[in-house]
């Protein structure tokens, strides 16, 4: 298969994280005989430096114009301690998100059983926990009118959802739920906000197209807490952008750490592969953030945007099997495993590829 993958590594550990996802996306090409064409492009604070722009019109072009993207991350402390910045990296994420048209975003929070003792939640509660993030990623307070009145002394920022914004997010979220346990979860603030009242109504009507399907909604506080006490009793989940945002890094504590939860974005267009993580400035240039979200990002994409299941899967079980030898990045290290190896981003990165060898 002939395919053209352009790679936004973008700032701080993505760059890091990023060079591993591509490079088990080159294994996976020459172990199974397809053509993979790489291109870069430029995003985030390494475009403004460059261009003055956080998404460039060069870089939107080749977005346009290839088959898939696997991005890594955008930030910089210079702009998260100066809130009067104009220009932004997060500018360059969220205008691609809405230019490409991606507002499904896919957020798998599977645990390996591997890395039970990883999280700071107890195994019993954790073990087999398997869910399914729909976040909505091109609506809510995100893309809202937002300003300051009153002399620079009041912000707002509205949070906005429309009838077909939801309609089309429940669907997908519905089609998963199909294929999985039949059971959904739609998460809203109904009890105070009305754009969320909107969104149940939306979900109540979306659900009857789906009998076999059984829908609960829930309150996003009762579910942050619930997330943590029972994270089996969740599958597939559908919610805002913002909600969203937020539950998922809290279900990263599910999968023992940020550095695992891939994701997929996914619309109109192109589809884009990231990890749920951010730059990470605490750790950039240190060489141990863990690529491993980064490589599950570009199954997704091998499974998504190429239907290739077979190479997917070989990704996966490569990963799997990297854990099940102890080799782990420090963030998922634990005194309990026997033989465990700690490694940086790069070695981790090649045994996965090795891996994938001994695999295929
Ligand atoms: P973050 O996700 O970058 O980091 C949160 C914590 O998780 C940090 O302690 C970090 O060291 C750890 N972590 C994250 N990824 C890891 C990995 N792969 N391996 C090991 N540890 C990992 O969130 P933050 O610190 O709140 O934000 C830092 C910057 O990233 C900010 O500028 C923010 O705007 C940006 N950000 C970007 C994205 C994105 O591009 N998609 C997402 C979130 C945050
Ligand atoms: C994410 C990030 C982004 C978001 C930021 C960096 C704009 O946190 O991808 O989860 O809030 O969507
Ligand atoms: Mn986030």
């Amino acid at each position: 298969m002939k395919k053209k993958i352009t790679i936004l590594p973008g700032d701080g550990i993505g760059k890091e994280v990023t060079e591993s996802g591509k490079k088990v996306l080159e294994q996976i090409a020459d172990c199974f005989g397809h053509d993979f064409i790489f291109d870069e492009a430029l995003i985030g604070h390494e475009a403004i430096e460059a261009t003055g722009n956080p998404l460039p019109d060069e870089t939107l072009t080749k977005l346009k114009n290839c088959d898939a993207i696997l991005f890594g991350a955008v930030g910089h402390p210079k702009y998260d301690n100066d809130p009067s910045a104009k220009i932004r990296p997060e500018q360059g994420l969220l205008k691609m998100r809405k230019e490409l048209g991606l507002y499904a975003n896919l957020r798998p929070i599977k645990l390996f059983d591997e890395l039970l003792e990883a999280s700071s939640i107890k195994p019993e509660i954790l073990k087999g926990a398997d869910i399914l993030f729909f976040r909505e990623l091109t609506g809510d307070v995100y893309f809202g009118e937002r300003g300051r009145k009153d002399n620079n002394d009041t912000a707002y920022d509205t949070m906005i959802y429309s009838r077909y914004e939801v309609e089309r997010i429940a669907h997908k979220a519905f089609k998963a739920a199909q294929t999985r346990s039949k059971k959904l979860t739609s998460v809203d603030k109904a009890n105070v906000l009305e754009s969320s009242r909107l969104w149940r109504e939306v979900v109540q009507e979306v659900a009857k197209q789906y009998p076999d399907v059984k829908v609960e909604h829930m309150f996003v506080d009762a579910a942050a807490m619930k997330l943590i006490q029972n994270p089996k009793s969740f599958d597939v989940v559908v919610t805002g952008n913002l909600f969203g945002d937020i539950l998922t890094d809290e279900a990263s504590q599910i999968a023992g750490s940020m550095g695992m939860l891939a994701s997929a974005s996914v619309g109109d267009t192109v589809g884009l592969y990231e990890p749920i993580h951010g730059s990470a400035h605490d750790i950039t240039g240190k060489g141990i953030a863990n690529p491993l979200a980064s490589i599950l990002s570009a199954a997704l994409l091998l499974d998504i945007s190429f239907g290739l299941k077979e190479e997917a899967d070989t990704v996966i079980k490569a990963v799997e099997q990297t854990l099940k030898e102890g080799y782990r990045t420090r963030d998922i290290a634990d005194a309990k495993t026997p033989h465990e190896k700690v490694l940086g981003t790069e070695v981790m990165g090649n045994v996965v590829c090795n891996q994938i060898r001994m695999l295929v």
